[in-house]
C-alpha cells in the first residue's frame, strides 16, 4: 500500500513539474532499500554491521558481554599473533601508510612487492604472481581482463560476488552451470563448445577452490579431467582455500592432486593471512599479460609498504610453521564433528568452513542467532542472501525466492579462536 502510494506520488510530481515521467534515482532508492538493506531498521547494529571490540580473538566484546566469536576470518590465528603484531608495528613506523604513492605501474612499485610476488609464486609452484590491492575488484577485474568478446565464461553458480561481477563485465557469453554438478558443467561445456568454433574464441572455466559459504570445495578433479577434451583454461578462486588445505596451505588444487590443472589462481590476503590484499599466480606470460591489463590495478593505489611487508612475515609463518594450520584443523574437526553428532545439518564441507543449514524462515534463524548471542554468549552470524549458497540461483537473483528455500545459515569461519571447543 505504502509502496503504491509513493509511486504514484512521485509519478505526480514528476508529471506537474516537468510534463514528462522521469523517476528519480533517490526516490527509487529511497522505495527499495535492496535485499539486505530492507531490513537494516530492524537489523542495524545487531545483526547487520554489528560491533564486535577488544582484540581480535575468539573471545571479543559485543554491546558489553563477553562472547565466543564464530564469524571472523582468522582461521590461522595470525590478526594478533605478536611476532605479526610486531612487523607490522615497524614497518608501520618506518614507511608509514602512504608509500609507495600511485599506482604499480606509475609510481608505486617497490622491490618488497617484487619480494612478495616472488615468494608467492615460489610457494604456489607458479612461474609468476602479481599482487592485488584488494581481492574482489582484483578478482573481478582478472576474470574481465582475460576474455574477450569472442571468449566465453562456464562458471559455477554460487561463485562468490567478484567472480560474478567478473562474469558481468564480460561482453562475451558466460553459462552458468549447477553448483558442483558436473552434468549441467559438461552440458554447459558442450554449449560453449558450440559457440566458441563459430566465435573463434576460447573457454574460460571459473570457479571457487573452497566455497566460503558452504564450506564445500569445487570439483577441480572432475573438472580438470575435461580439459582435454574441451581445451578450456581453468580460473580458480581460492580465498578460503589458501593457507588452510593442501600442503602448507597451497589450497584446494593441491589437496585434490590437480593444482598444476589450474591456469590462473586467485588467493587473498583477507582470510588465512589475516590481512589485506591478494594475488593471482599463473605462468609468467599469463600473469605478465594480467600486470599490465587488469584495469582495477592500473588505474589504483599500490598496495602500502606496512601490508607488503606484513604480507611477507604472515606468508613465511604459513610456510614454515605448520603448527598453525594443523590447530585450525584439529578445532575445524573437533566442532563438525561435534555439530555432525548433536544432529545438525553441516552440509557436505570437506574445509574447516563450517555453515549450519536451518530449517526454517529468517524469522527462525534471527531468534536463533539472537539466543545465541544473548542466552549463550555465541557470537554467530546469519547468511542470507545476497550472500548465502545453496539453492541461490545466480542467474537471477531474488530475495524471496531464495527466503522461500526457507535455508539459512550459521557460520562458524574463524576456528582459530574457537580452540575452548576442541
Ligand atoms: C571466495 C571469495 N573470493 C573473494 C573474496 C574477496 O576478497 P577480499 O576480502 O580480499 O576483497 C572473498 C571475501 O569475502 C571471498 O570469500
Amino acid at each position: 500500500m505504502l509502496d503504491f502510494k509513493f509511486k504514484c506520488n512521485t509519478f505526480a510530481s514528476s508529471i506537474s513539474q516537468r510534463n514528462t515521467y522521469v523517476l528519480d534515482i533517490f526516490d527509487r532508492i529511497r522505495g527499495n532499500r535492496g535485499p539486505l538493506g530492507q531490513h537494516a531498521k530492524d537489523t542495524h547494529g545487531y545483526f547487520t554491521f554489528p560491533k564486535l571490540e577488544g582484540d581480535i580473538s575468539n573471545r571479543m566484546m559485543f554491546r558489553g558481554k563477553e562472547v565466543l566469536v564464530w564469524s571472523i576470518n582468522n582461521y590461522l590465528g595470525l590478526a594478533n599473533h605478536p611476532e605479526v603484531r610486531a612487523v607490522d608495528a615497524e614497518a608501520s613506523k618506518e614507511w608509514g601508510m602512504g608509500y609507495p604513492m600511485g599506482a604499480r605501474m606509475m609510481s608505486g612499485q617497490t622491490k618488497y612487492h617484487e619480494e612478495l610476488e616472488q615468494k608467492l609464486a615460489s610457494f604456489m609452484q607458479k612461474e609468476d604472481a602479481f599482487l592485488l590491492n584488494y581481492g574482489y575488484q582484483g578478482c573481478q577485474s582478472a576474470i574481465e581482463a582475460l576474455v574477450n568478446r569472442h571468449d566465453v565464461i562456464v562458471y559455477d553458480s554460487e561463485s562468490h560476488a567478484c567472480m560474478i561481477d567478473g562474469v558481468r563485465l564480460h561482453q562475451g557469453k558466460r553459462f552458468v552451470f549447477t553448483h558442483n554438478d558436473m552434468d549441467s558443467f559438461v552440458k554447459q561445456l558442450d554449449r560453449a563448445k558450440t559457440l566458441t568454433e563459430q566465435t573463434g574464441g576460447g573457454i574460460l572455466v571459473v570457479t571457487e577452490g573452497v566455497f566460503g559459504m558452504a564450506g564445500d570445495q569445487g570439483k577441480l578433479k572432475e573438472i580438470a579431467s575435461y580439459k582435454e577434451k574441451y581445451g578450456f583454461r581453468l580460473f580458480v578462486d581460492d580465498a578460503h582455500g589458501f593457507g588452510t588445505v593442501g600442503e602448507n596451505g597451497r589450497g584446494a588444487g593441491d589437496e585434490q592432486g590437480v593444482h598444476d590443472a589450474i591456469d590462473v589462481y586467485f588467493g587473498t590476503f583477507a582470510k588465512a593471512m589475516a590481512t589485506i590484499g591478494a594475488f593471482v599466480a599463473g605462468p609468467e606470460d599469463v600473469v605478465d599479460f594480467l600486470r599490465y591489463n587488469m584495469r582495477s590495478q592500473t588505474f589504483a593505489k599500490s598496495l602500502p609498504m606496512p601490508i607488503v611487508i606484513g604480507a611477507i612475515k604472515r606468508l613465511e609463518m604459513m610456510i614454515n610453521e605448520p603448527e598453525h594450520k594443523a590447530n585450525l584443523w584439529k578445532v575445524a574437526s573437533a566442532l563438525q564433528d561435534g555439530l555432525r553428532k548433536s544432529g545438525f545439518n553441516i552440509g557436505d564441507t570437506n574445509s574447516c568452513v563450517t555453515p549450519v543449514f536451518l530449517q526454517g524462515g529468517l524469522g527462525e534463524a534471527t531468534n536463533l542467532t539472537f539466543d545465541l548471542r544473548e542466552n549463550h554468549g555465541i557470537f554467530c552470524s546469519i547468511v542470507v542472501y545476497p550472500g548465502g549458497s545453496q539453492g541461490r540461483d545466480h542467474a537471477s537473483p531474488h530475495p524471496d525466492r531464495r527466503s522461500q528455500l526457507g535455508r539459512r545459515q550459521l557460520h562458524n569461519r574463524d576456528l582459530q579462536k574457537g580452540q575452548d571447543q576442541a
